[in-house]
């Protein structure tokens, strides 16, 4: 008999597709977002779910779904996974690595260089008529080539930032949880290790991509954003929660730093309003990885990992081998 999986919101046709080849399939192609309520009552009687970061699975929703043996993420992220609870209860928990590296480091610029060079700010006020006429100082925003770009959180997106910045002649410096080998740092990604401080005083644009853990909620708050230069171009696309959004809020309406790029936000996507209010802020709704061939690598990437998960193998990206066997 095959296995039941739930796909929990809308994905690829040709991904649940090849997911029906292997699985009894009940799919969310209508894209309802579940309550934790609605998640458990529909995970009753499933081996496995094809998840995406929106699905809080909680250690109650666990403790509700007692036939779960795997759960596997369409994120590189996995915050909204209780892994302790699932490693506890033998499931299977995975999430999509490398596929999306190249593809978020391209959005990151993207942001960047929108937010230093006020693009979308620029376009409001042409759409709302105030281009009258050319002037000296008409929306001057800052340089990235040549300036000192800080990465925070070096793991493979940052890596994949800090080697497109060497067309820009920029100079590189990050803080990580544990530094680069030697290689690596002098290598292609030119990048040298400061400390968070250091890196926040110094740095021209800094930009976010390390992991949400509660260890990191507020990694950048009143006291960090008073580090920066009012100057400073501030980019997250890393997690909501990284980033104090009422601390960010109060600075960029007091300019003491320059603008903010943010991809996500606390508790999206019901973002702080406040940010609307501000024009030196870049608002984009959690898309860094949003190109179509990544997404599409990333929803079979999930499928590939639920496919070995609940096939007896190893799942190419497990993240809890710690995981009692559950069949
Ligand atoms: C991830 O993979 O964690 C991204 O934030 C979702 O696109």
């Amino acid at each position: 008999m095959k296995h039941k999986i739930l796909v929990a919101r809308a994905t690829f046709p040709d991904v649940v597709a090849r997911l029906e080849q292997h699985f009894d399939v009940e799919s969310n192609q209508g894209d309802q977002v579940f309550s934790p309520a609605e998640l458990a009552e529909r995970l009753q009687g499933k081996d496995g779910l094809f998840a995406t970061l929106s699905e809080r699975i909680s250690a109650e929703v666990i403790a509700a779904a007692p036939a779960l043996k795997a759960v596997c993420n369409m994120a590189v992220g996995y915050d909204n996974i209780d892994l302790a609870a699932a490693s506890r209860a033998g499931i299977k928990v995975t999430n999509t690595p490398d596929v999306l590296n190249e593809t978020t480091a391209d959005f990151a610029w993207a942001l960047l260089m929108a937010t230093a060079r006020r693009i979308t700010e620029a376009e409001h006020w042409l759409r709302a008529g105030q281009w009258k006429k050319w002037r000296y100082d008409v929306l001057l925003g800052a340089d990235l080539h040549g300036a000192t770009l800080g990465i925070l959180g070096m793991g493979r997106i940052g890596q994949a930032i800090a080697r497109r910045s060497s067309g820009f002649g920029m100079k590189v410096i990050y803080h990580n949880r544990s530094r680069l080998p030697e290689e690596l740092e002098s290598g292609a990604n030119h990048a040298g290790y400061v400390s968070k401080e250091d890196l926040l005083r110094t740095a021209d644009h800094v930009v976010l991509t390390l992991p949400y853990s509660p260890q990191l909620h507020h990694t950048i708050g009143a006291a960090e954003i008073a580090l920066m230069k009012p100057s400073a171009t501030l980019v997250n696309i890393a997690r909501g929660g990284i980033v104090d959004d009422a601390a960010l809020i109060a600075a960029l309406r007091e300019h003491r730093i320059a603008s903010a790029g943010l991809d996500v936000f606390e508790n999206e996507p019901a973002l702080n309003p406040d940010f609307l209010t501000l024009s030196n802020v870049v608002l984009t709704p959690h898309i860094a990885s949003a190109s179509e061939p990544t997404r599409r690598a990333m929803a079979n990437c999930a499928a590939d990992n639920l496919i070995a998960a609940l096939g007896g193998r190893q799942p190419p990206n497990l993240l809890n081998p710690e995981a009692n066997r559950k069949e």
